[in-house]
Order: structure tokens, then sequence, then C-alpha cells
């Protein structure tokens, strides 16, 4: 016999179809049909040159040197060495290209002994991206294991005096004299992934206790009044009191690093995505509210590479010559996480996902136009220019990333996704017009 739906959970069905009608009509409209095929394409013919160059898969790609040669990193420990596998996971999952499959899985499993180290928290990049992604589209048990041994390798790190996983080893802050000895980062957020697959893998629920108990003290410490966020908070061991809020690879301690606040979007949305917690849901869209109205977002809505770079009332206490940087430098790899993490978080938030998704197709256009993406045989091979890597630092201005690449492609994939899911819905509404 037929079972009638319960009142409530029709109408649920329905804001629900609302929602994805309107995202599908906003992201019709906008995108252009073939974008993302071109752009898939374009990942296809730039990383199968790359490849000619990057052949072994223990020095994975990261970006360009200062001399505008291709820089491969020293080994897989350092925390971008799972990117390139994903970018090729993520162009092999589009284009189906059985080479680029191969590449993929041999820069994959050169990680391997990855799932043994402990020697900081980028464990969730380097083996997610890599291995989560190899096992979410093989199915190979193999895989499953490393990703396994990766968790507890990752949970090792977690305190739970603090209610933390500990970012980095004990470091100097830019004033010289302040030593951080439990140091947490806001892109700590996006390796919380990885803690959420073990628990659902293996039944067992420390992965996914210690996911959300950081989850939980870094909305505490991490987020400001405004929704802005720091970039480091140090605390102390003994009593799990905060010690410090500074930046390491922002403007200034009371700044906001761009990149920051899109790990920190990102990482609140796949969070909600994982647990369902409202906590989380409203946390990621105060941080994407504080992103996309902020008067320092450029039109394009690819950010500077900090929200107040440049500003009087930030004091940057690294050596920094403003008079270097009259045009301040753009981070592309910030727009391209944004995006990807809009893309989901439009899903989750009713009407106010509509505007959620049409900042997220504008962002992806101007990814896709010729000011961000490179052409055949330039910008060493990678996709996306105009990422920063870490100013403060001198390092990586205005250059290609492999992780700006990473994510541009998750958004396509996103994109694509939506529009796919959605698409009966829009045949329905554009045939009840033309009646
Ligand atoms: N630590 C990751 C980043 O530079 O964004």
């Amino acid at each position: 016999m037929e079972q009638r739906m319960p009142f409530k959970l029709m109408k649920q069905r329905q804001s629900f179809r609302f929602v994805l009608l309107c995202l599908a009509l906003t992201i019709g409209m906008q995108l252009k049909a073939q974008m993302t095929d071109l752009a898939f394409a374009n990942a296809k013919a730039l990383y199968s040159s790359m490849l000619e160059k990057a052949k072994n898969p223990f020095t994975p790609p990261r970006t360009t040197k200062p001399d505008g040669s291709l820089f491969l990193v020293p080994d897989i420990y350092d925390w971008t060495s799972g990117f390139f596998a994903g970018d090729l996971w993520y162009t092999y999952e589009a284009t189906k290209d059985a080479t680029i499959k191969k590449e993929a899985i041999k820069f994959t499993e050169a990680l391997d002994s990855l799932k043994w180290f402990t020697g900081h928290h980028d464990l969730g990049f380097m083996l997610y991206c890599s291995y989560g992604n190899a096992y979410r589209l093989t199915k190979d048990e193999k895989y499953k294991a490393v990703l396994i041994q990766g968790a507890k390798s990752l949970a090792s790190r977690f305190n739970p005096i603090t209610g933390t996983i500990k970012s980095w080893n004990k470091r100097t802050s830019w004033d010289g004299k302040t030593v951080w000895n439990y140091p947490v980062i806001i892109d700590n957020m996006m390796n919380l992934e990885l803690l959420f697959f073990a628990s659902k893998v293996t039944g067992d629920t420390m992965y996914r206790h210690i996911a959300i108990t950081h989850a939980l003290t870094t909305m505490k410490n991490h987020i400001r009044a405004n929704n802005s966020t720091y970039h480091v908070v140090n605390y102390d061991t003994q009593t799990g009191k905060v010690l410090n809020q500074e930046t390491c690879q922002g403007y200034a301690n009371n700044s906001t690093w761009a990149r920051g606040q899109a790990w920190g979007i990102y990482g609140y949305t796949m969070t909600y995505k994982e647990t369902g917690d409202k906590r989380f849901l409203e946390t990621a869209q105060r941080l994407a509210d504080f992103y996309l109205t902020n008067p320092r977002l450029p039109k394009d809505k690819v950010p500077y590479w900090d929200f107040n770079a440049n500003q009087s009332g930030y004091t940057p206490l690294f050596k920094y010559d403003a008079s270097k940087y009259t045009t301040i430098p753009r981070d592309a790899a910030a727009a391209a996480i944004v995006a990807s993490a809009l893309l989901d978080l439009s899903k989750f938030s009713g009407k106010k996902g509509i505007g959620y998704a049409k900042a997220a197709v504008a962002m992806l256009q101007s990814l896709a136009s010729d000011k961000y993406s490179a052409e055949q045989g330039s910008n060493n091979h990678f996709i996306l220019k105009h990422c920063t890597g870490s100013l403060p630092h001198g390092s990586e201005i205005d250059v290609p990333l492999v992780y700006a690449d990473y994510y541009y492609l998750e958004a396509l994939l996103r994109y694509q996704q939506l529009k796919h899911n959605s698409s009966p819905l829009i045949n329905k509404s554009t045939s009840a017009i033309n009646k």
C-alpha cells in the first residue's frame, strides 16, 4: 500500500526542490554550457605536458621557482605532496583518460609511507586528496588501509587538554620573542575530513570525536566577533588556555589572511556535511558572509592575499616594504577553495544558498578567464595563475600553486554535479514556460 508522506517531510522536500531549481537556474543562466568541458580539456593537455617534466612521483610539482622554472617538492613530506595526485584524479574523473589514471595511481602510491608520518598536521591534505580520491574512484581496499593508518597517525597529534590537533611543532612568532609551543592554524580544519572518513569505514568513533572536538575548539578560539579568522592560535598544554592569537602567513595579527578564511569556510562546510550539526553550518555561513560582503573583495571575486594588506590599523611584524606592493597580489588559490566550498554550502543553506551559488559561479567565471587560466605551454603547465603562497616569507608570490588547481578542478566537478542533479527540474520549468 502506498504510504502517505508526512506533511512536514513533504514541505521540506518541496522547499529543497525549490532551492535546487533556483540553484540550477542561477547556474544555468550564468555559465556557458561548455565551460567545464573546456576547462577539463585544458587541464588534461596541461598536465600531459607537465608529466613529461615531472616524472618522479616522489618529488611532485608544487609551483614556479623565482627563476621561472618548475618547482618540484624535495620529498613526499612537504604539505603539498598529495595535491598533484589529486589533480590527476579529478582530471581523470572528468575525462576518463586512461593515461592520466595511470599517472594518478603512480603519484598516489609513491606517498604510501606517509601513513606513518606524524611530523605535522597536514596528513589530511597529503593523503585525503591523493588516496582519498583514489579510493573513491577505484574502491581498491589497499587505498582504504593507507587512509585508516594515516588517520591514526594524524589522531596521535590530538591533545584532549587543548581540545585540538597540534598543527606545527614549536615555532617562534614574527615578533622574534614569542614561542608557540602548541600552534594550531585555521588550515587544520581541512585535515578533519580524513578523520571523519576513518570513523565511517572502521566504525571507530574516536576519529570523529577528535574531529568534532577540534572543530568546536577552533570555533571558539580562531573566530573573531566580526566573523573573520585568526591564522594561528597557540595553546598552553597544561591548562588548555589560549596563549596567543597571531598570524604566520597573513599581513598582521589582527588581519584576515584570505586563504585562512577560505580554509575556514571549506572546513566548517565539510564538518557540517559530516555531522549535520547546525553550529557548524552557521559558522560556515558566518565566515562565508564575512568574505563575500567584504568591501575589500575585488569585483572579480579573486581576493587579495590578505583582506587588510596595506590598510591602516594593521601592522605587519615581518619585514614589509609597501612600496613593492602598490598592486596587492591576489590569491587565486583562495578563490578556488571558496568556490568549491560555496557550491556545497549552497545546497545546505535554503534560499540563502542561491547567493552562495551565484558567488561561486562568478568566482569560477573569473578563474576560467584568460586572466587566471593558463594557455597551453605556459605557467609551467599548471592551470591557475596569480596565487600567493606566503608573502611574509617572500615565497610564492603571484605564481601557480598545485593546490589552487586541485580546488578549482573540484569546484568544476561540484558545479557539473549540481547541474546534472538539477537538470530535470530545469527541463520541467522550461517546458512549463514554453506551453
Ligand atoms: N598551510 C597551508 C597554506 O599555506 O595554505
